[in-house]
């Protein structure tokens, strides 16, 4: 016996009347996908040329200030709930700590500032991570050519503080620091930042899928080695529900599981072992290999964009961070 064996069998059940008809297919549907899953990564330049091009992202931009309000507002429109911000900065304002990132007016404050004013309503999400603003491309800052883990935390801390004062409503932290969620959590709630969300990378893995990414922000070049002593190993996925595990115990209102589409095993354990609003990044890599083959003509944007944000809703996401989400959001609208 198992749960199968009382619904029947061919030919009194035929599967394919429940598919056949646009009515029928839409009232069985398990899963549904709409903007309101959607959260959008905006990469944020300094200086004053409005937008440029990220050649291993194809259709995706570094905004400057100027072009900031124009760009946000197509998320606004397409009724996206947030954006994530990460900045571009030049390399002469990076140094081996990441001070700039604890810097109350730096770009990603500014631009805050600039976004709560102009769109009081969209969510505005802030990485909280050194390797923007590090000459050596690590999210923590190195002692002796190794992460010094609990000394970035202070610093984490400075740079979480400033992102929360700015206005920036949810902080993601990305770094892999061991007890950061602890340590914003405490720290934020001392200075009364109490309604500040904390949406963990809970489970992020060493992956190659990050490479476009780290070309748009310039960290590519720079990174010495590589983050396996603190990002995940892709062989493990017991240690993921314990990463989660601990940082909801630490203070984390929602988690992400980084990449998507190749750890969806773990987004379905993590989804179903602790029911909180979780999230999955459809990282760089994951867009750019869908996109690439779209513009060579290998496959048809208008089913796999969706199909291939579907796939996190089946694993139980409450929403996905993706650079399709203007393209996915205008599809939806469309119907
Ligand atoms: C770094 C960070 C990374 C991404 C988000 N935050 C890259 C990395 O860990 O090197 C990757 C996002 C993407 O690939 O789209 N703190």
């Amino acid at each position: 016996m198992n749960q199968f064996s009382t619904l029947g069998s061919y030919p009194a059940v035929r599967m394919r009347r429940n598919r056949a008809d646009d009515w029928t297919r839409r009232l069985v549907a398990e899963n549904v996908l709409s903007a309101n899953d959607l959260i959008w990564p905006i990469f944020l330049k300094e200086g004053s040329m409005r937008s440029e091009a990220i050649t291993s992202m194809p259709g995706q931009v570094r905004v400057t200030l100027d072009g900031l309000i124009e760009h946000a507002g197509r998320a606004v429109d397409l009724g996206i709930p947030a954006i994530a911000l990460f900045p571009v900065i030049a390399s002469d304002r990076k140094d081996s700590e990441g001070r700039e990132a604890t810097n109350p007016d730096n770009l990603i404050c500014t631009a805050s500032r600039l976004l709560k004013a102009t769109y009081p309503s969209l969510g505005l999400i802030g990485d909280v991570a050194l390797d923007p603003y590090t000459t050596h491309g690590h999210d923590g800052v190195l002692r002796d050519g190794l992460i010094a883990n609990d000394e970035s935390l202070d610093i984490l801390a400075q740079q979480a503080m400033v992102l929360a004062q700015a206005g920036i409503d949810t902080l993601a932290p990305s770094d892999m620091m061991d007890g950061r969620i602890g340590k914003l959590r405490t720290t934020l709630d001392l200075a009364g930042l109490t309604d500040v969300r904390l949406m963990s990378y809970a489970a992020k893995y060493a992956s190659g899928f990050y490479g476009p990414f780290r070309d748009a922000l310039g960290s590519s070049g720079a990174l010495k080695g590589d983050k396996r002593t603190y990002q995940m190993d892709p062989a493990n996925s017991h240690e993921a529900l314990r990463e989660v595990a601990m940082d909801l115990q630490e203070g984390a209102d929602m988690i992400m599981v980084k990449p998507g589409m190749p750890y969806l095993d773990i987004i379905q354990r993590v989804t179903t072992t602790f029911n909180v609003p979780t999230f999955a990044y459809q990282v760089s890599g994951e867009y750019s290999m869908i996109k690439g083959a779209i513009n060579n003509g290998w496959l048809d944007a208008d089913t796999v964009i969706l199909e291939s944000l579907m796939a996190f809703k089946r694993a139980g996401c409450s929403g996905v961070l993706t650079y399709f989400a203007i393209e996915a959001a205008e599809r939806l609208k469309r119907g």
